[in-house]
């Protein structure tokens, strides 16, 4: 009987290692001796650089995202802490950079939200704050509801200053169910963005419901990063593949494709942002802090120092 086998720990762009589970091909020499029986589809299980479109990537990530939330909270929750709003592995907070200008009387949406820490914390900073938090995966929310009832007044945490819970949304990043011109900001830390095929679609959709004058601030990994081992030792300062590559990163199991992340160089992403009709504010290229001695994934210390990590883009629509 076949069987799934663990073959190696990899890691992905995004940082989270990932056990490839690999199928053998058990009873080939008996196919090939017997021509009559049966023969099972080909069994691929891969990762590869290689192209993958819109729909399969959304479903893959999906489904991905709702299995990974309790791991990915187990792994991270500290770091991001519950409630604080942190723009990437360098640690840097909203708190510090106030890219996002949030000010009283604002309406906020967070795609790509995970758990919702950043939401959270924009809610209990702000009183006159409307915030949102979405994601496209139902898992990540769930785990933000749980997080919300462990911090609420019953679980001995702090509460929003309005004593609402936070909202929380199922949706897809490329698809926002908001009118034209009704929110303030709209932002997110690592999310969306490089899981989508079509990014500039994204910044289309965000530039469709702000209000003139609204602003969309994104983090995602430094696209450079791309052209280098995803290892936080030695081995990740070396070039591998070429930057201007753009061709998705992808996994699957038995041919079906179970995770996506998408390249764009940072003259793409700049392309985008304009083309969407923003103007751009800011291109932010966090430096790795002196106490910052974590390491998440491929961003460690050593790398911060010598390397960007994260690229946060902050963009106006035009008042
Ligand atoms: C690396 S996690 C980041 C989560 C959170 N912002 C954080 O900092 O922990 C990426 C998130 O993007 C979400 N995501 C992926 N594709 C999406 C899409 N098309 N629309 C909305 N969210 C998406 C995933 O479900 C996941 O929660």
């Amino acid at each position: 009987m076949g069987g799934y086998e663990r073959t190696s720990d990899r890691m992905r762009p995004d940082g989270c290692t990932h056990t490839l589970l690999v199928r053998p091909h058990e009873g080939q020499n008996l196919r090939d001796a017997d021509q009559s029986l049966p023969v099972d589809p080909p069994v691929t299980d891969e990762v590869a650089r290689r192209p993958v479109g819109g729909d399969e990537t959304r479903a893959a990530n999906r489904a991905w995202w709702d299995g990974e939330a309790e791991d990915y909270y187990a792994e991270h929750g500290a770091f991001l802490g519950d409630a604080a709003f942190v723009w990437g592995p360098e640690g840097w907070t909203e708190a510090e950079l106030d890219l996002l200008e949030v000010r009283d009387g604002m309406t906020v949406l967070e795609i790509g939200a995970g758990a919702g820490q950043c939401s959270r914390w924009l809610s209990r900073a702000h009183a006159d704050v409307r915030v949102v938090a979405s994601d496209l995966s139902m898992g990540m929310l769930r785990m933000a509801r749980r997080i919300e009832s462990k911090t609420s007044d019953a679980g001995g945490g702090a509460v929003a200053p309005s004593g609402r819970a936070l909202p929380l949304l199922q949706c897809d990043g490329l698809a926002l169910p908001f009118a034209d011109a009704t929110l303030d900001r709209v932002f997110t830390a690592y999310g969306v963005v490089p899981f989508v095929a079509d990014s500039a679609a994204a910044f289309r959709e965000a530039a469709r419901v702000l209000r003139p004058g609204g602003r969309l601030v994104f983090s995602t990994s430094h696209p450079v990063r791309w052209a280098f081992p995803d290892d936080p030792g030695p081995d990740g300062l070396t070039v591998t593949s070429s930057y201007f590559d753009r061709t998705p990163y992808v996994e699957s199991e038995a041919g079906v494709v179970t995770y996506a992340e998408h390249h764009r160089t940072v003259g793409d992403l700049v392309r985008q942002v304009v083309g969407a009709g923003l103007v751009l504010v800011d291109l932010v290229e966090p430096e790795w802090p002196a106490g910052n001695e974590a390491t998440w994934g491929g961003w460690s210390p050593l790398r911060g120092r010598l390397l960007p990590g994260t690229l946060i883009v902050v963009a106006d629509r035009a008042g």
